[in-house]
């Protein structure tokens, strides 16, 4: 008996869900920041054009880090020269302190994010500064980004490696501190893919009650554990709308080896498809650049509609 082709699932709304969502596509920055291998700046461009060709509007492109701690996004320069910058495109890019700012604002980006760690043991490692110290670092960049957009980014939001759980009230701490430096959004991130559905809950009603709304929010999992599309269903019920994913499911952080890729962008697509919830993506385009990227890469995507639609 032979398959059925099935491209989309079909379409049952489901109850408390918002009507449309924002994709915040992190692949070129989360995804290839941790690679073993440099990618050639030609198939980073390529990749990016690509993502913009599938309907992506939010595509976090590069870093301005320090070379030497992220060699893998050394040519955040001739990335943003050659870009194919497209009207009704974002390109955000991370600054972590004063000399990449410089560097942003010499590259003419519009949008960047600062990001900061909510536990010790992380900021040290990946920011060489302590949890106090990555503030004034912020602060400092903040001065000067008066004409830009930024957002922030807070990492080890459920648990770390190194520090095991970490308390909801030490993350709101953080998190506001990080919001009322003057950023537009917080993104939560669950660095290492611990979370699990109702830890999320938890968390973002901290944040409620703290008086932080759910829509200066966003969402950051890696699936290390299978849990990304079910941990962020639940943060869209609880009225965060804006998601952070990557294409055929690439990333991981440098700096906490149990980090892996952040949850996929197909398979998002493929709950919001079912769901009903507009996304404005076209989901063969992108499964086409992750296998595309994944020949690059030399390895398949991890990503499971990948894998079934791409087979
Ligand atoms: P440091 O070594 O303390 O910095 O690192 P420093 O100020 O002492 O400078 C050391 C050298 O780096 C100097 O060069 C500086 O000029 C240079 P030298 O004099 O030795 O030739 N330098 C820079 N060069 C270019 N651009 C810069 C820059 N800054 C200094 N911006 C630093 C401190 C913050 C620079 C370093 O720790 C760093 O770059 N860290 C970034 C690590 C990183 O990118 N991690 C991954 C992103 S975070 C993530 O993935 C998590 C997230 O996805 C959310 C989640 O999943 O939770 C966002
Ligand atoms: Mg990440």
């Amino acid at each position: 008996m032979g398959t059925r082709e099935i491209g989309l699932p079909q379409r049952v709304p489901g109850s408390g869900l918002p009507a449309r969502v924002t994709i915040w596509e992190v692949g070129p920055r989360d995804g290839l920041q941790n690679e073993d291998t440099i990618v050639p700046v030609e198939v980073k461009l390529e990749f990016i054009d690509r993502l913009a060709d599938a309907g992506l509007t939010t595509i976090e492109s590069t870093s301005f880090v320090s070379p030497k701690w992220v060699p893998q996004l050394a040519d955040a320069e001739q990335l943003l020269a050659g870009l194919n910058r497209r009207e009704g495109v974002r390109y955000p890019v991370l600054v972590p302190n004063e000399r990449g700012l410089k560097r942003a604002l010499d590259a003419s980006c519009p949008d960047i994010a600062i990001f900061g760690s909510a536990t010790e043991t992380f900021a040290r490692r990946n920011l060489n500064s302590g949890v106090e110290q990555q503030f004034e670092m912020f602060e400092a960049v903040m001065a000067g980004a008066s004409e830009l957009n930024v957002r922030a980014y807070l990492s080890m939001c459920f648990g770390d490696p190194w520090e095991g759980p970490v308390p909801a009230e030490q993350v709101v701490r953080a998190g506001k501190r990080l919001l009322d430096l003057g950023c537009t959004q917080l993104s939560l991130g669950d660095t290492i893919g611990v979370a699990t559905p109702g830890q999320v809950e938890g968390l973002l009603a901290e944040f409620d009650k703290a008086g932080v709304p759910a829509d200066r929010l966003a969402v950051h999992f890696h699936d290390t554990y299978g849990q990304a599309l079910s941990n962020t269903l639940t943060a869209f019920r609880c009225g965060v709308s804006t998601v952070d994913s990557s294409a055929g499911g690439l990333g991981g952080c440098p700096y906490a080896e149990s980090a892996t890729g952040n949850l996929a962008t197909e398979d998002l697509l493929w709950m919001l498809e079912g769901l009903g919830i507009e996304h404005g993506v076209d989901l063969d385009a992108l499964v086409r650049t992750s296998v595309w990227m994944a020949e690059r890469l030399g390895r398949p995507s991890p990503s499971r509609v990948v894998k079934a639609l791409a087979g």
